[in-house]
């Protein structure tokens, strides 16, 4: 399996997370439950899928001693965590200036809030990773665009526009949470000024490539599932869709753990180990039941 060595990983997991008060008055909005584990393990795992074994997570000096509790310094999922301070919410694409001293390579920037499942996932984003120049961005078919940045498409299909929550109705294609960039999105995030509402806008970087005819836009479409998880409506909706997924076909979306292993970031010692200290649960539970099939598929009976 092909892994980024060099690509960073960024999840951006600040924001003060206002519409989910109260719930998110003690706790980091990324650490809420969906179901059966943190929101950001979604996030993660949407990165490690890619191939990015080396992440950056940018939140609030509030919160980020709790994100490290969380996710440690991804040692025991074979990857590099570090964590980073954002002072104040000046916008998603802050979070790449911020990473600076980390960026090396190309980039891939991620919501912490957003979740993606579909079958193929994981090809889908190992091919985008691949490329490692211009922009790779994704948009599917919403039924409310003005909340989400959208991005217009001509008669063929390619990219026209991108809008950020436009007022009036100018597409129903929104571009979800998870960008790829190449080397050169620092140095473009250098050039953004704040827009109206006072935030470096990640739409701004992605109109850039735009018109400089070096952005890819992928379409995710019909089969696959973007849920981001902005108020308790979403919140719910997310645990709940997690659920129904997970019981009906026993098989758990978005554990790092069993990505981890998957992917060839850790060997079966280390999952076996990295499950033996876990406390009970169905989550040890379902773990274990994944690495005791690995083994029975090794000596042949499945
Ligand atoms: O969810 C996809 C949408 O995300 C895109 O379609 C939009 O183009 C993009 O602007 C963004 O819109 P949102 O309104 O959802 O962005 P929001 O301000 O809610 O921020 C998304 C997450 O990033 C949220 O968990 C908070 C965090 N965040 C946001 C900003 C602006 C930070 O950590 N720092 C920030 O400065």
């Amino acid at each position: 399996m092909s892994v980024q060595a060099s690509r960073l990983g960024i999840i951006l997991a600040g924001g003060t997370g206002s519409r989910l008060y109260p719930l998110t008055s003690m706790v980091n909005k990324q650490i809420l439950p969906v179901y059966d584990k943190p929101l950001i393990y979604y996030s993660l795992s949407t990165l490690m899928l890619a191939g990015i074994r080396r992440v950056a997570i940018v939140s609030t000096p509030q919160w980020l001693p709790e994100l490290r509790r969380c996710l440690g310094n991804g040692e025991h999922l074979g990857i590099e965590i570090h964590y980073v301070v954002q002072p104040s919410p000046d916008g998603i694409a802050q979070a790449i200036l911020l990473c600076a001293s980390l960026i090396d390579g190309p980039v891939a920037l991620i919501l912490g809030d957003n979740i993606f499942f579909r079958t193929g996932l994981g090809d889908m984003l190992r091919k985008a990773a691949e490329v490692e120049d211009g922009a790779t961005i994704f948009a599917l078919p919403v039924a409310k665009p003005e909340r989400f940045g959208i991005v217009v498409l001509d008669d063929d299909g390619r990219p026209l526009r991108l809008v950020e929550k436009p007022k009036t109705f100018v597409g129903n294609h929104a571009v979800p949470g998870l960008y790829f960039y190449g080397a050169d999105a620092l140095e473009l995030a250098r050039t953004l000024r704040p827009s109206a509402r006072g935030e470096l806008e990640i739409t701004d970087l992605n109109r850039i490539y735009l018109e400089r005819g070096d952005l890819r836009l992928e379409m995710l479409g019909r089969g696959c599932a973007w849920l981001d998880c902005g108020t308790p409506e979403d919140l719910f909706e997310a645990g709940q869709l997690v659920r129904v997924l997970e019981e009906r076909t026993g098989i758990k979306i978005a554990c790092p753990e069993e990505v981890a292993l998957n992917m060839g970031f850790i060997d079966d010692a280390q999952f076996a180990a990295l499950v033996a200290g876990m406390p009970a649960s169905s989550y040890a539970d379902y773990l274990s039941v994944v690495a005791g099939e690995r083994t029975r598929r090794e000596v042949g009976v499945l």
